[in-house]
C-alpha cells in the first residue's frame, strides 16, 4: 500500500502545542497510515516564496513551504479569505473579488503543485485539504500526476447561486473534477454542489455522487461528516478537572452554572447574535439573574483582514455594554476572553459547564459541539444549544436546536437548559454519545480513505476490461469506451474513472 499524502494550507508541525481540530485529525490519519504531509511552513520569506523544510517524526515526513510576503497577502489573506471564505459561509456581502488576488491564489496554488508533484509515487494517496487548495488536484494532474487524489471541504458548499455570483467560478471548481472523490461534510452540500455542477458548471450528474465535468472527466463526491476522537475527549475531560487551570475556574463561580463558548474570533460563528442571545435571557429572565456566568472564549483569528478587525471591535463594545448593565458588585455575568487555550484544558471547562452555546451563522460542522458533548460527565450532563446552520446539527439530534437569528428563541433556550430536569439532559446526551462514539475520527478518515481506495479500484477494474475493447482509433467514442457502453442505451451504470492522460511537463 502507497503512502498517505496529506497537503494542507496548515500543518500542525511536531514542535507545535496546539493545533485546531482540523489539524488533530489529519496528524491522526497521518499516525496510523504513516506518510507525508505538505503545506504552508507558517512562515513569510522576505524574498521570495518556496523555500522548503523537511522534518521526521515517526512514520511522518513534514514538507512544508514558506510564503512571500505578497503571496500570502494575495493567496491567505485575499482570495482564500477575503473572497472563498465569505462565500463558501453564505455572505456574498463580505465578498472582496479582485483579479489580483486570484492570480495570487492560482500562483501559489501552482507553487504546491509544482513543489510537491516531484515529490509524489504512483502508489500514494493525495488527500487534499480545503478551500485554500481547489486548484491544486488540477495543477498537480497538469505535471503529470497520476496517482489517486481525494479533496476534502471542511466548510460549507454554499447554493449553486452564490456560486455563480463569483467572477471565474467555472474556471475554479472545474479544476475539483481533477479529483478522483470530492467530500464534504453533510449530505445537504453534496447536494449543492450537485446542483452547482448541473445548473452553472457546465458539467452532468450522472447520478447521486457521480459527475462528469466539461471536459468528460468523471469523479465520484459524498458526504464525509468529519469528528472527534470521542473516547479521548472524554478521557481527556475527565482527568482534566484535576488542572490548576480548570480548579481555578471552578473556584471563581462561587457555585454559579457556567455557560461556554469557544470560537475562533469569525463572523460566520455568529458572536455578536450569540451576546445578544445571553443580554436577551438575562433582561427577560430575570429570575434566573446571577445564577449563570457565560465564558465566550474567542482566540483572535485572520487579523490580517479587516471584516476580523471590525468584529473584534464589535464584540469588544457589546460585552462592555452587557456587563455595564448587568454586573453587581461580586457578579460578572460574562467573560469574554480573547487568548487561546490547551486542548485538554478546554474539555475541562466543558465538562464543567452547564450550557454549552455552539450557535454559528453557518459552520462546516463544528467540532466544539462534538468535543462538548463527549466531555460531559454521564451522571450530569450539560446541555448543548446548536445551530441549525452547523453540520454537526444534522448528527446531534439531542442538542436543543437554536436559530442563531432569533435572538428572543436562543434567549429562551439558555432559560430552558438551565431548568431542564436531569432525566431529559440525561437521554438527550446518552444518544449523541453513543452516536459520536460510533461515529468517531478514525471512523471519518477510514470511510473516506477506503471510498477513495475503492474509486481506484473500479478504475483498475475497468483498465482491464478496456484491453479487450475497440480503442478510439478502432471504433467507439472515448467517451463510450470509457462507459463501457453506448451513452444512450444506459451502458453507464459502471463508475469507471478514468482520466484523460495528463500533458507532460
Ligand atoms: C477553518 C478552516 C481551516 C482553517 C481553520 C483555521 O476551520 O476550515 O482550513 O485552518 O479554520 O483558520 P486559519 O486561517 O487560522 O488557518
Amino acid at each position: 500500500m502507497g503512502r498517505l499524502v496529506v497537503v494542507s494550507n496548515r500543518v500542525a508541525l511536531p514542535e507545535e502545542s496546539r493545533a485546531g481540530g482540523l489539524a488533530i485529525a489529519l496528524l491522526d490519519a497521518l499516525r496510523e497510515e504513516g506518510g507525508m504531509w505538505f503545506g504552508w511552513s507558517g512562515r513569510i520569506d522576505p524574498h521570495a516564496s518556496g523555500r522548503l523544510h523537511e522534518q521526521q517524526d515517526g512514520n511522518i515526513e513534514f514538507v512544508t513551504m514558506d510564503l512571500s510576503e505578497q503571496d500570502h497577502e494575495d493567496y491567505y489573506n485575499g482570495f482564500a479569505n477575503r473572497t472563498l471564505w465569505p462565500l463558501l459561509h453564505f455572505r456574498m456581502d463580505l465578498v472582496d473579488y479582485s483579479r489580483d488576488t486570484y492570480a495570487g491564489y492560482q500562483c501559489v496554488n501552482a507553487l504546491f503543485a509544482g513543489k510537491l508533484a516531484p515529490l509524489l509515487r504512483e502508489d500514494d494517496l493525495v488527500w487534499i485539504h480545503d478551500y485554500h487548495l481547489i486548484p491544486l488536484a488540477k495543477l498537480l494532474r497538469e505535471r503529470g500526476v497520476k496517482c489517486r487524489i481525494g479533496f476534502f471541504l471542511h466548510v460549507p458548499m454554499p447554493s449553486s447561486d452564490l456560486l455563480a455570483a463569483l467572477p471565474s467560478h467555472q474556471r475554479l471548481f472545474e479544476g475539483l473534477s481533477s479529483c478522483d472523490l470530492v467530500g464534504f461534510q453533510t449530505e445537504r452540500d453534496l447536494e449543492r454542489f450537485q446542483d452547482y455542477v448541473r445548473l452553472f458548471g457546465r458539467g452532468r450528474v450522472i447520478e447521486r455522487g457521480l459527475m462528469e465535468a466539461p471536459n468528460g472527466r468523471r469523479f465520484r463526491a459524498g458526504a464525509f461528516p468529519i469528528s472527534i476522537d470521542t473516547r479521548r475527549i472524554a478521557e481527556l475531560a475527565a482527568e482534566a478537572v484535576n488542572k490548576p487551570s480548570v480548579k481555578r475556574l471552578v473556584a471563581s463561580m462561587s457555585g454559579r452554572a457556567l455557560a461556554i463558548g469557544v470560537d475562533r474570533l469569525d463572523y460566520s460563528k455568529g458572536l455578536p447574535e450569540r451576546l445578544r442571545s445571553f443580554q436577551n435571557y438575562l433582561h427577560r429572565y430575570p429570575q434566573q439573574r446571577g445564577q449563570l456566568t457565560f465564558l465566550q472564549i474567542a482566540p483572535v483569528s485572520r487579523g490580517g483582514v479587516a471584516e476580523y478587525r471590525h468584529l473584534r471591535e464589535e464584540l469588544e463594545q457589546l460585552s462592555g455594554h452587557i456587563n455595564g448593565r448587568y454586573a453587581e458588585p461580586d457578579w460578572t455575568p460574562l467573560r469574554y476572553v480573547n487568548r487561546n487555550y490547551p486542548h485538554s484544558t478546554l474539555t475541562g471547562f466543558y465538562r464543567l459547564a452547564k450550557v454549552g452555546l455552539v450557535t454559528p451563522l453557518r459552520d462546516g460542522m463544528n467540532l466544539v459541539a462534538k468535543e462538548f458533548v463527549a466531555a460531559q460527565d454521564a451522571e450530569d450532563p450539560g446541555v448543548l444549544l446548536l445551530s441549525p446552520f452547523a453540520g454537526a446539527a444534522r448528527e446531534l439530534d439531542g442538542a436543543l436546536i437554536v436559530n442563531p437569528y432569533d435572538i428572543d428563541g436562543a434567549g429562551d433556550a439558555i432559560a430552558q437548559a438551565m431548568t431542564m430536569p436531569l432525566a431529559e439532559r440525561r437521554e438527550r446526551w446518552d444518544a449523541m454519545f453513543r452516536h459520536l462514539c460510533a461515529h468517531d475520527v478514525t471512523h471519518w478518515r477510514r470511510t473516506y480513505l477506503q471510498a477513495l481506495r475503492d474509486v481506484h479500484l473500479d478504475i483498475d477494474a475497468h483498465a482491464e476490461r478496456a484491453e479487450d475493447e475497440p480503442t478510439e482509433r478502432e471504433g467507439g467514442t472515448w467517451h463510450e469506451r470509457r462507459t463501457g457502453g453506448d451513452r444512450r442505451s444506459g451502458g453507464e451504470r459502471r463508475i469507471p474513472l478514468v482520466a484523460p492522460a495528463p500533458p507532460r511537463h
